[in-house]
């Protein structure tokens, strides 16, 4: 058991990119912590340096009370899974898990047992005897997981696992992993480009951006107060739709007004945007917080936004409809059975206690 903290870690490679650029990031003990950015933005560098398989080139990093900066990768407890197994091809699947093991000079008796323990949890324990290409792909990352399990280390990491996966089996191996965690109690760091497995896996999410760490904090905080407009961006499917246009004042109202639409901003928010009236502001509404306006019994005056619908993609539980106001466009989520009429002009109702709003100089979150 154990926490991992970096204090200030940086990467620069050669020709002085910063790769990482001064991250604070504190994982608790049986945590498990999703890092998350698209790709590039130097997730790997960073479970790299936390395993020891790059060099820290400033700050420091800690695993328990421990400074390891000059500690060596095989000497720090961590197990780290790939996202290309990594298997050996010669190698059985119970040779391959007991490898780390057998160069430890574990006793075989001890070898056996864990292998075997571990095997039972991943559900592979009928392919033991098998080689790697006998094996389908999620049955691979199974060993693969199994092969860092047996090692019981301190700390997890792993670096999009489940990346080479068809869909489905993405979908099932998350599930599994996420299980896994709660079986095992360990600290466990988990990097990905997909937004999905981070909102679905993380007690807590890092977003990560050009190096840098834009928040982190529980996914439902992430999705609900994003600390700027790339992380309201980035975390969210379909991803959440920018207005630009100005706040203004009319008859003892605040307003965003886009061009076209103009919507009455909600008590709560008006303090926050009293400095900015007159001035230019992002407006950023997710697509389930967009309602056809003949499914709304009763909508509060000022929240009603004429559109085209200019697409309508039935999802099966739920349509996406592509809406444009004649200078944006957006989509809203509506329910299955919702289907207007394309290439026609329709009321939409915005649910103005959702919306969010970013300075358009900086692109951090006014509310
Ligand atoms: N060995 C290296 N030498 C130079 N630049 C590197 C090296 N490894 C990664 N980078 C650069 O560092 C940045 C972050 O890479 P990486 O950590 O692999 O991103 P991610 O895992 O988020 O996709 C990228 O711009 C990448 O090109
Ligand atoms: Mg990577």
């Amino acid at each position: 058991m154990a926490q991992v903290s970096l204090k200030n870690v940086s990467k620069i490679y050669g020709g002085g990119v910063r790769a990482v650029d001064r991250v604070n990031l504190g994982v608790e003990n049986k945590e498990f912590l999703v890092l998350v950015g698209p790709s590039g933005c130097g997730k790997s560098t960073t479970l790299r340096m936390v395993a020891g398989l790059e060099e820290v080139s400033e700050g420091s990093i800690y695993i328990g009370d421990r400074m390891v900066n000059d500690t060596p990768a095989k000497d720090r407890d961590i197990a780290m899974v790939f996202q290309n197994y990594a298997l050996y091809p010669h190698m059985t699947v119970f040779e391959n898990m007991a490898f780390g093991l057998m160069l430890k000079k574990y006793p075989k008796s001890e070898i056996v047992r864990r292998v075997n323990e571990a095997a039972d949890i991943l559900g592979i324990k009928n392919y033991l005897d098998r080689k790697p290409r006998e094996l389908s792909g999620g049955e691979r990352q199974r060993v693969a997981v199994g092969r860092a399990i047996v090692r019981k280390p301190l700390v997890f990491l792993f670096d999009e696992p489940l990346s080479n996966l068809d869909a489905k089996l993405r979908v099932q191996m998350r599930t599994e992993i996420h299980k896994l965690h709660l079986k095992l109690q360990t600290t466990m760091i988990y990097v990905t480009h997909d937004q999905t497995e981070a909102m679905t896996m993380g007690d807590r999410i890092a977003v990560m951006k050009d190096g840098i760490i834009q928040q982190i904090t529980d996914p439902i905080t992430i999705y609900d107060k994003p600390v700027n407009k790339f992380v309201a961006s980035f975390i969210g499917s379909p991803p959440m739709n920018f207005m630009t246009g100005r706040i203004v004042k009319s008859n003892g109202h605040i307003l965003f007004d886009e061009g076209r639409l103009r919507v009455r901003i909600v008590e709560e928010m008006k303090s926050k945007l009293a400095s900015y009236v007159d001035k230019k502001v992002i407006f950023g509404i997710r697509s389930e917080d967009i309602y056809d306006k003949l499914f709304v019994s009763e909508a509060p005056a000022g929240n009603i936004v004429k559109a085209t619908c200019e697409v309508v993609e039935p999802m099966g539980s739920e349509v996406y409809l592509y809406l444009n106001t004649g200078k944006h466009s957006f989509i809203a989520r509506v329910g299955a059975h919702n289907r207007p009429a394309v290439n026609a002009d329709m009321d939409v109702v915005f649910d103005m206690s959702k919306v969010h709003f970013f300075n358009a100089d900086t692109e951090e979150t006014i509310v």
